[in-house]
């Protein structure tokens, strides 16, 4: 399973984004398939998509929007901040992966890392990160800021990367709310953990699934099924899937961690704070006040 990340020689520190070669060979990944159509808009339906299809969709969904999402949401993220979700939860305040500064000198892998911006604060910890992503478009952005950790350009349901590799892994609404098989991703996370390693994940809040995707009054009334396990699909005109997003109750999520070998040791629903006025897509200060929009779990493995 452990695939080999292809490393390009450096004789300096200049930092570079690897990728495994089944990642970079046209016919090994679907990632590389020619994208499915931006001729027109995608439609929006509800239908099954299959590991490869997700996997496919969201790196070229990924690849075309990251410049927008960075533009949009880098402000509220900050360079080197590491933030949980909309609400603002910040890992100086959760503690989730444990006190600062017992980071120090911890090797950290964060998955679905976006521009990186939680691996920088946790390398400012003294912890030595790396970051992945599906995405090379936005591992680019990682690039752009900066740094000095490796950046991984691969699937999480394949991490290149031996067993027992990590003291630590986090993902801050990365890849899990976007497979198809959650818990292919958590068995890999848990192969390349340490024995005693933790691995904490936010994904949106089950119970937002029954609701509209709307940050105003609109967005409070229920209006599809919580046990709906569809998912929700952006599709080509030629039935091409552009965009994939899977939903998973809460309880099915407690028996994902647990099925993947994990102890699940907490789960975390962010209260909106009084200081933060940003909206985020659906989430808003009016829903986050009334229902919950994150949820974090607490995992580790023994
Ligand atoms: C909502 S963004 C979050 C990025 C970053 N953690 C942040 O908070 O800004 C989701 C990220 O997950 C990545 N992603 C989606 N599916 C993935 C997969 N199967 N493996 C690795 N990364 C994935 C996307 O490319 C994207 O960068």
């Amino acid at each position: 399973m452990t695939l080999p990340v292809r490393r390009r020689k450096s004789t300096t520190r200049e930092q570079i984004i690897q990728e495994p070669e089944t990642f970079r060979n046209p016919g090994a990944h679907p990632g590389a398939v020619p994208g499915a159509s931006e001729a027109s808009e995608p439609e929006a339906t509800r239908r099954a998509a299959g590991v490869t299809e997700s996997s496919r969709a969201n790196r070229g969904w990924w690849d075309r929007n990251a410049d927008e999402y960075q533009t949009e949401h880098g402000t509220f993220l900050g360079d080197d901040r590491f933030v949980w979700g909309p609400e603002g939860l910040d890992e100086v305040e959760a503690e989730l992966l444990g006190p600062p500064e017992d980071l120090k000198g911890k090797e950290v892998l964060e998955i679905g890392a976006g521009a990186a911006q939680c691996a920088r604060w946790l390398a400012a910890q003294g912890a030595r990160p790396v970051a992945l992503d599906l995405s090379h478009r936005q591992l680019q952005h990682a690039l752009r800021i900066g740094g000095t950790f490796p950046l991984v350009c691969a699937d999480a349901g394949a991490l290149p990367f031996a067993d027992a590799s990590f003291d630590l892994a986090c993902s801050a609404y990365g890849a899990l709310p976007f497979v198809a098989d959650p818990v292919l991703v958590l068995r890999e996370v848990r192969r390349v953990l340490r024995p005693g390693g933790r691995f904490v994940f936010s994904v949106t809040h089950p119970i937002r699934w029954a609701f509209p995707d709307e940050p105003g009054p609109e967005g409070l009334s229920v209006s599809g099924s919580y046990f709906d396990r569809t998912p929700y699909v952006e599709q080509d005109e030629d039935g091409r899937a552009v965009y994939v997003e899977h939903h998973r109750t809460l309880g099915d999520r407690v028996r994902d961690v647990v099925a993947a070998g994990f102890r699940l040791v907490d789960l975390v629903e962010p209260e909106w704070p009084s200081w933060n006025t940003s909206e985020w897509g659906g989430w808003s200060p009016l829903r986050g006040s009334l229902i919950p929009g994150t949820a974090i779990f607490v995992c580790e493995r023994d």
